[in-house]
């Protein structure tokens, strides 16, 4: 990265939702930008927290904690880390986008997934050229 980046302009080109776009590298971290509507699937990271930013719209993360089920509302400008190895699912009904900082190669479906619906990318990040 050795110019300064838009996330505005980054997400513009952005067609497909849930599909995450690596906007810069952090040590060994990346920085994913993802524009999101409806559902993802329930899925979780064994090895990692997940950390969120909405830039835009609300994202909804559900969670499988304390032996139930709840949910996050995050409008926009909010954080929220998902902790390691807990079952979550996110999901926006009128649309966001979405900033995700996790360590490169984490992917975006997890570690242990429901079956993946078409439309939904299995990935660790595209990079924006
Ligand atoms: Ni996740």
């Amino acid at each position: 990265m050795t110019q300064p980046i838009s996330l505005e302009a980054a997400l513009g080109r952005i067609e497909a939702l849930w599909s995450p776009h690596i906007v810069s590298q952090v040590n060994d971290y990346d920085v994913r930008i993802a524009r999101v509507a409806g559902e993802h699937v329930w899925h979780a990271h064994d090895d990692t927290d997940e950390f969120f930013l909405v830039l835009d719209g609300e994202l909804e993360i559900a969670l499988r904690r304390n032996g139930g089920e709840d949910a996050v509302v995050l409008p926009r400008g909010s954080v929220f880390v998902v902790p390691r190895g807990m079952e979550h699912r996110p999901s926006s009904r009128d649309g966001a986008s979405i900033l995700a900082f996790e360590p490169t190669g984490t992917l975006s479906v997890g570690d242990r997934h429901d079956p993946v619906p078409d439309g939904v990318d299995v990935t660790t990040g595209h990079f924006l050229l």
